[in-house]
């Protein structure tokens, strides 16, 4: 059975889904619908597909499922059409900026029966999947601290910080989304500290770019989360599971893993430059996963639910940012 796809918006990272549809043998890329005709054309050129408009892709009975890789404040929308539409819905994260938006466009799947998947990537980096299954295995003993390193090499543009709703709704959400996968029990509590070290325009936008934090759940396991939006050295991406019997970490990965020693000391090869090239494998297992959830017909993971759970999480870490105290999240949600 092969599933054909539309993809939804052709930037930075629906480029990087059309590559992994269209390098998976049971799926198709059938149509791409952008407001930037060039966009579109140059993703249709590389990977085919023909040019469609929103509507009439919801219309299409050739299409099964669509990828949303449009700008944040579009999501909610397009899941909702989609869903009505009765297409499986593949959506970047987050799926909204509100929890109250969230909730009601949750009601909308719930009700239509759709199929979603919210794109939480780094749940299928093969190096991420080794930590949960040495934890999983009981290799660590009991969880009781997860520590995340998390820095983009440079900051995005200033039209895209606009509607990103942040560095914790636009960037952190990522390792939310990771602290609940590898602690195993709902965040209680956030303790955040953020500021502007990077970029004046970023503060001057009303966002951070520099940030760390403390998730607690409520038996007492922690997260620790530490941000930035620079890293001069490729995009750092590491976690450590510490546990009752011993720690597993993950460490940043290269193009090329070689090390050279001289008397100048030790040298190594550069990191991966930025998600699309870190997590390209990752990229790839989540769409190969998404259809295999959709020929199986099993409930898609990362779901709505974890979605919005994560999204409550940035929530009161912007609380706890503006009002310099612990936020539970029942006071947000
Ligand atoms: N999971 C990840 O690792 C990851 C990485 C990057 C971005 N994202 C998410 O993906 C989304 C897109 O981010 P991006 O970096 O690719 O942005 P981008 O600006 O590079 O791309 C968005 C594209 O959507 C097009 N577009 C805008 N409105 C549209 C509409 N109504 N219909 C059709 N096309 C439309 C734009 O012309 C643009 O080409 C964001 O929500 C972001 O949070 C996720």
């Amino acid at each position: 059975m092969t599933i054909r796809f539309a993809l939804l918006g052709a930037g930075r990272i629906g480029q990087v889904h059309a590559k992994a549809v269209t390098s998976n043998p049971l799926a198709k890329l059938v149509a791409v619908a952008e407001i930037s005709e060039e966009a579109a054309n140059a993703v249709i050129a590389i990977y085919g597909g023909e040019f469609r408009d929103i509507d009439t892709i919801a219309n299409s009975d050739d299409i099964d499922a669509v990828l949303i890789c449009t700008p944040t404040n579009t999501h909610a929308d397009l899941i909702e059409k989609f869903a009505r539409a009765g297409k499986a819905i593949f959506c970047e994260k987050p799926i909204d900026l509100s929890i109250e938006r969230v909730r009601a466009c949750l009601k909308v799947v719930e009700e239509t029966g759709a199929k979603l998947m919210v794109g939480f990537n780094r749940r299928f980096d093969p190096h991420f999947i080794a930590l949960k299954e040495t934890v999983e295995a009981g290799r660590i003993g009991k969880v009781e601290m997860v520590n995340i390193i998390s820095r983009d090499p440079g900051a995005p543009p200033a039209e895209y910080i606009k509607v990103s709703g942040g560095i914790f709704k636009d960037m952190t959400i990522h390792d939310f989304d990771m602290a609940r996968f590898l602690l195993g029990e709902e965040i209680d509590t956030v303790i955040a500290s953020a500021s502007v070290l990077v970029d004046p325009e970023i503060g001057e936008l009303g966002d951070y770019d520099s940030a760390n934090l403390i998730l607690t759940t409520a038996s007492g396991k922690q997260c620790a989360i530490s941000n930035s939006r620079r890293a001069t050295y490729g995009y750092d991406q590491r976690i450590e599971v510490h546990g009752s019997l011993g720690m597993v970490a993950a460490e940043n990965q290269r193009e090329v893993s070689i090390e050279v020693a001289t008397k100048d000391g030790y040298t190594r090869p550069p990191l991966y430059d930025f998600f699309m090239t870190r997590y390209i494998a990752a990229y790839a297992a989540e769409i190969t996963t998404f259809i295999s959830m959709l020929t199986d017909d099993t409930p898609p993971t990362p779901s709505g639910q974890d979605g919005l759970r994560s999204l409550i999480i940035a929530e009161a870490a912007l609380m706890s940012v503006a009002e310099g105290r612990a936020v539970k999240l029942s006071e947000v949600s």
